[in-house]
């Protein structure tokens, strides 16, 4: 009976979302038995825009319908997006939180509805761990920590005493800004050779990349810049863009560091203008759905699961077919 009612809500809301010319990126496939509410985050980055495609062509292949909408960066819309899930009974939601407080009312409803919460690629920071069933997405401090230790090798081998660093962070407030900066500092740390000079907000933009790179290059002058961290590749790319309109080589006269693995970051790594790529991989989709199928047959699931992730970095045989952008 629940089954019906959730096809019938599935068509019902297919309806209403067609007819509200405003909400381009709601979207429903194949409706099936078991119906995912998944919430985006947004579409920010190539890295998003990829976990998306996963995630619609994992639940294409696993036969569960997806309703899925992108709240463009705005945690109103992702809060909506869920209350509307559980007024149509899914079976399970799915959502990448976009930052990780504000989240404890609506979570408290999806769990008074008796609907099991998968966090997909971000953490909440609520303590109650009973709000969400489980976890699936990136140990972000380990890949803050990678970041740290590539930096601590390529140092060893640069004939200079001391490194002044400028951080560009993600979106404030989420997990992956967050985690990525502790795993870094806490690898670094102790080094008496590393300073960090700044560390300002890009917002996961690539526009916004650039943006710091100048306001970054204005108040301290490129002499002064010896390293960039940066916490995604779309941010790494936009002050790419800006480090090579002003003659400056990136990766020669800035040591860059960067996170995620998208194809343009890792062609630019082969090309030597950017120094590391730390992994995090989007294709989280498989994993969410493989969980889907484990909560409706009853089975346990853990509570957290993380992919295997490493670094792609100039130390490497950058010939290997192996070092490849998603
Ligand atoms: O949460 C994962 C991060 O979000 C990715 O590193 C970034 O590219 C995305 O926007």
């Amino acid at each position: 009976m629940k089954k019906i009612i959730c096809l019938v809500a599935a068509i019902l809301l297919l309806a209403t979302m067609t007819s509200c010319a405003n909400q381009p990126d709601t979207d429903i496939i194949n409706s099936s038995s078991v119906v995912v509410g998944f919430s985006q985050l947004g579409a920010e980055s190539s890295w998003r825009i990829a976990n998306t495609e996963s995630m619609e062509k994992a639940a294409k292949e696993a036969g569960f319908g997806l309703m899925m909408e992108n709240a463009n960066q705005k945690q109103e819309k992702q809060i909506d997006a869920i209350r509307s899930f559980i007024a149509y009974q899914v079976d399970v939601i799915v959502f990448s939180p976009i930052v990780e407080s504000g989240w404890d009312n609506i979570l408290n409803e999806a769990s008074n509805a008796g609907i099991p919460v998968i966090l997909m690629d971000r953490m909440i920071s609520n303590s109650d761990d009973n709000l969400y069933t489980t976890y699936v997405g990136a140990d972000f401090y380990a890949e803050g920590r990678r970041a740290g230790e590539y930096l601590i090798r390529k140092a060893d081998t640069m004939n200079k005493e001391t490194f002044n660093i400028f951080e560009i962070c993600g979106t404030v407030d989420s997990t992956p800004m967050r985690e990525r900066q502790q795993g870094f500092m806490d690898a670094i740390g102790d080094d008496p050779r590393f300073n960090v000079v700044d560390s300002i907000c890009g917002d996961f933009l690539r526009s916004m990349g650039g943006e710091c790179a100048e306001l970054l290059l204005e108040k301290y002058g490129e002499n002064m810049i010896d390293v960039i961290y940066s916490h995604n590749d779309s941010m790494t790319l936009g002050v790419l863009d800006v480090l090579e309109q002003r003659g400056i080589r990136p990766g020669k006269d800035i040591v860059l560091i960067t996170v995620d693995g998208e194809k343009e970051a890792v062609d630019a790594l082969k090309a030597g203008k950017i120094n590391c790529v730390v992994q995090c991989t989007p294709d989280l989709g498989p994993a969410v759905m493989e969980l889907v199928r484990k909560l409706k047959a009853g089975e346990q699931v853990s509570k957290i699961t993380h992919p295997e992730e490493g670094i792609f970095c100039d130390f490497d045989d950058l010939s290997n077919p192996a070092v490849e952008g998603f």
